[in-house]
């Protein structure tokens, strides 16, 4: 489904478009995000997951395009915003296909999901029990709730983007006893209708291990349950993680690996408890989102420093890409408008700002030739790069441009002085 690919001429294509066109009409930076590979991801992951439900987890990127495409696809989606849900019900995500999750919700966040009907609320502390179930009894609702809880697993991941191990913010802890008592909470609350059990254990995991115990201790949950309260809940989510290809040395696992994975370890600790299998769900974000678009950025100058290497620099950098230096996250790069026989130099691929941190990809292989006007390409920057982006500097955000059919178009548009100096009320 993938249409990216490189011309006879050297230059690369997308959706059958040479970037040297696209970067005339839409500048550069520019994300360029192929549209038909973004959907049949998510139809790679609704088929593994047949009769498992798909969430979508926004803060990947999110647009209205994007739900559409969600929408149709029959993708459920997951938000943890207010400005996520807003988007999402702008777009007519219906409410009910959405989960609404977050660490700090505020009141007025809490009010407009159980407002607007959403699917479910994922309760993530005491304090949101009791603050989720006010909003609904003062708008005479009963809002379906499933409780994040956190197992303990190490995510073999960043420290930033792991969320399982106890030491954290996230959800109730399954080891010292306050997922159960969180579980006691609701269930004594006619406005909450407690319907499953949360678990998300991180982000960019190529591992299945850390899933699988996962999977096993919500399980065990639900049998504590059963056996405390006889009440067996019917749905499990497990969250998003699965990881993606940055560079080529990356082996992802696929939808289908971890369908089945999951399927098979649920299923059996169900077995063994005798407890029915629940409904499944999943919350991928970057595995959809992340490899279905590049950031096309222009060389400005190329900087040799003899005996160490060479710093090309390009008209983007940590405003549109911050995973670099957040995260030390690896990408590759590619000269992308044209064929090149010149020996490959060892670069770093630096941005425009104001700080020596800000860099896009710290090594990679360029050739010798490269020149200011040239086009290079960072692939797999369609999740968390675009929802990253800053202000930094002023500069401004780029466009997310989506290519269809031979078509492109904006889906975001790029920012201008007029959008930053309209916040700026003086
Ligand atoms: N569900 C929950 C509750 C989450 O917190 C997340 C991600 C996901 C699903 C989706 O995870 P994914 O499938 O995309 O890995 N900014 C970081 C990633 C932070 C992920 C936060 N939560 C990055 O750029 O790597």
């Amino acid at each position: 489904a993938r249409t990216v690919a490189r011309g006879a001429d050297g230059v690369v294509t997308v959706g059958g478009l040479p970037v040297t066109r696209l970067a005339e009409e839409f500048g550069t930076p520019a994300y360029f995000l192929d549209e038909e590979d973004f959907r049949a991801r998510c139809r790679a992951w609704t088929d593994a997951f047949e009769g498992a439900d798909v969430f979508y987890a926004g803060k990947a990127f999110l647009s209205r395009a994007v739900v559409r495409w969600l929408r149709e696809e029959g993708l459920n989606l997951d938000v943890c915003s207010g400005g996520e849900l807003a988007t999402a019900l702008a777009a007519g995500m219906p409410a009910e296909r959405i989960a609404m999750h977050g660490n700090n919700k505020s009141p007025g966040e809490i009010e407009r999901a159980v407002e607007a009907g959403v699917g479910r609320i994922v309760l993530d502390s005491y304090q949101e029990i009791v603050r989720v179930a006010h909003a609904a009894e003062r708008l005479g609702r009963r809002q379906r709730v499933q409780i994040r809880v956190t197992v303990g697993v190490e995510a073999h991941t960043h420290e930033f983007i792991a969320t399982a191990h106890e030491d954290q913010k996230f959800g109730l802890a399954l080891a010292d006893g306050q997922a159960a008592e969180a579980v006691r909470r609701v269930l004594r609350l006619d406005a909450l209708e407690l319907v499953g059990i949360h678990s998300h254990i991180g982000s960019q995991i190529f591992d299945m291990a850390g899933f699988e115990v996962s999977a096993r201790r919500v399980v065990g949950l639900l049998t504590e349950i059963r056996d405390e309260h006889g009440v067996e809940l019917p749905e499990i989510d497990l969250g998003g993680g699965l990881g993606i290809a940055y560079t080529p040395e990356d082996d992802p696992r696929e939808p289908y690996e971890i369908a089945k994975a999951l399927r098979d370890i649920v299923a059996r600790e169900c077995t063994a408890a005798g407890l029915t299998m629940p409904r499944l769900s999943v919350e991928p974000g970057r595995a959809i989102a992340g490899p279905t678009a590049f950031t096309l950025y222009e060389v400005g100058t190329v900087k040799e420093l003899a005996g160490l290497r060479t710093y090309v620099s390009v008209d983007g950098g940590m405003s549109d890409n911050i995973r670099t230096a957040l995260y030390d996250a690896e990408y590759s790069v590619a000269l992308a408008s044209r064929a090149s026989t010149a020996e490959p130099m060892l670069a770093r691929v630096v941005g425009k700002h104001c700080e020596s941190g800000d860099i896009v990809v710290r090594d990679a292989y360029l050739p010798a030739d490269l020149a200011a006007g040239d086009l290079i390409a960072v692939p797999a920057t369609g999740a968390y790069c675009r929802s990253m982006a800053s202000n930094y500097n002023h500069v401004l955000r780029p466009p997310v441009v989506a290519v269809a059919d031979g078509a492109a178009r904006e889906i975001v548009r790029r920012e201008t002085e007029a959008d930053l100096l309209r916040l700026d009320v003086g």
